[in-house]
């Protein structure tokens, strides 16, 4: 056995709760750590639920007083709306900030809590390995889909309000001390976004598995998250109150983004992020209707892993264990859908060779490679596969 190669890994997370009814447990947290003012941030949707009244019983006993609750519209955050969080975040002065929802919900939270102990803008905040002054108030996040894993990643992706471009956010200050996953919180999920943020935490984990930057710390999360996803996936898509499939699917979201927190991703994350910013796909399924095509062109690459990640899929090749899971969870599309002229397929893939994750990718790629890459995306169902 050769000794180990140099690594870098990144561990984003101090502390991770998993269990069913584990967000009971946030009242005890936030006692332990002696917080008197909390604030809340949370999606839209929740405005009046249950849930959000919950949450706000166990952060009002033996507080000074009740939570500031923070709503953040029901879309992807730009600049305005992290603005918006930031105000209501100061003028809580919270020692306590909880933020509960999607990977959006999640990623405001984070930049907003970094605002309030750094001068500057949420745009003059943005940037890759940032030396942000961290903010003194425990930071708890509790997802409510398994897709991003926002709530143990460093990373944060927010739009520049009135444009397409998306700043994207890395510093030791961003993540949250203590991460809550409570599967309860996914059941209600609705078939569609349980599909687009799974297959973006697939995409997530494949992606970090097959890296440049993927090493002996990251293999094994990537590698579970992987089996996982591919077993359990489509059947929390096709029943929702499966308590296995839900459990499964939200370990395996955070596995992946403990991974690709340390790895980066790739070509598939290069295209998809022109596609939200451009022609406004949602995320996972921008990422859906790249992954065929993006395998194809790089599994010549994968070595040995190219069986482990065939064999996950129950498939005899990636590329087409990939673009049959596409389909088994209803997100077999094609770019023509959305993308309608040569000029803006050039647009996609000129924005994708200038991401920071092409230097993860596996296997190099020119614009002429990143543009076949996109053409061979057109076409649905199973876009890629034959390349
Ligand atoms: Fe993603």
């Amino acid at each position: 056995m050769s000794e180990p190669g140099p690594f870098e890994f990144r561990h984003p997370a101090r502390r991770i709760l998993f269990g069913w009814g584990v967000i009971d447990r946030l009242s005890e947290i936030a006692k332990a750590h002696g917080a008197r003012r909390a604030a809340l941030v949370t999606d839209a949707c929740f405005r009046d639920s249950a849930l959000v009244e919950r949450l706000t019983g166990a952060l009002t006993d033996g507080f000074d007083r009740p939570p500031v609750v923070h709503f953040m519209p029901s879309r992807e955050p730009d600049t305005d709306g992290v603005g918006d969080c930031h105000r209501a975040l100061a003028a809580a002065d919270p020692d306590l900030v909880v933020a509960m929802g999607g990977g959006s919900t999640m990623d405001a939270a984070k930049v907003a809590r970094i605002m309030l102990a750094n001068p500057g803008t949420a745009s003059e905040l943005a940037g890759f390995d940032r030396r942000h002054v961290p903010h003194p108030s425990l930071a708890i996040g509790v997802p409510t889909t398994a897709g991003t894993g926002s709530e143990v990643s460093e990373m944060a992706v927010v739009s520049e309000a009135g444009s397409d471009v998306k700043l994207r956010y890395r510093s030791a200050a961003l993540p949250f001390d203590v991460a809550l996953l409570d599967p309860e919180l996914t059941v209600s999920m609705p078939r569609v976004v349980t599909a687009q943020t799974g297959f973006d935490a697939f995409t997530h984990a494949l992606e970090s598995y097959v890296s440049r930057g993927a090493n002996l710390m990251t293999e094994p999360m990537s590698r579970s998250a992987l089996s996982l996803l591919a077993r359990w996936l489509p059947v929390a898509c096709d029943e929702p109150t499966h308590r296995e499939a839900r459990a499964w699917c939200l370990v395996a979201s955070m596995q992946a983004a403990v991974a690709f927190n340390s790895t980066q991703l790739g070509l598939c994350h290069a295209i998809a992020a022109p596609l939200g910013a451009l022609h406004h796909v949602v995320h996972g399924l921008a990422n859906a209707i790249a992954l065929p095509a993006v395998v194809a062109y790089n599994e010549p690459m994968f070595g040995a892993k190219a069986r482990v990640v065939a064999e996950a899929l129950g498939a005899p090749t990636a590329r087409e264990g990939v673009a049959r899971l596409r389909e088994r969870v209803g997100l077999d599309r094609g770019l023509d859908e959305f993308v309608a002229s040569d000029a803006e397929r050039d647009a996609i893939a000129w924005a994708a060779v200038k991401s920071g994750n092409m230097a993860f990718n596996p296997r190099p790629a020119d614009f002429d490679a990143v543009r076949g890459v996109v053409e061979a995306m057109r076409r649905a169902p199973g876009a890629g596969v034959s390349a």
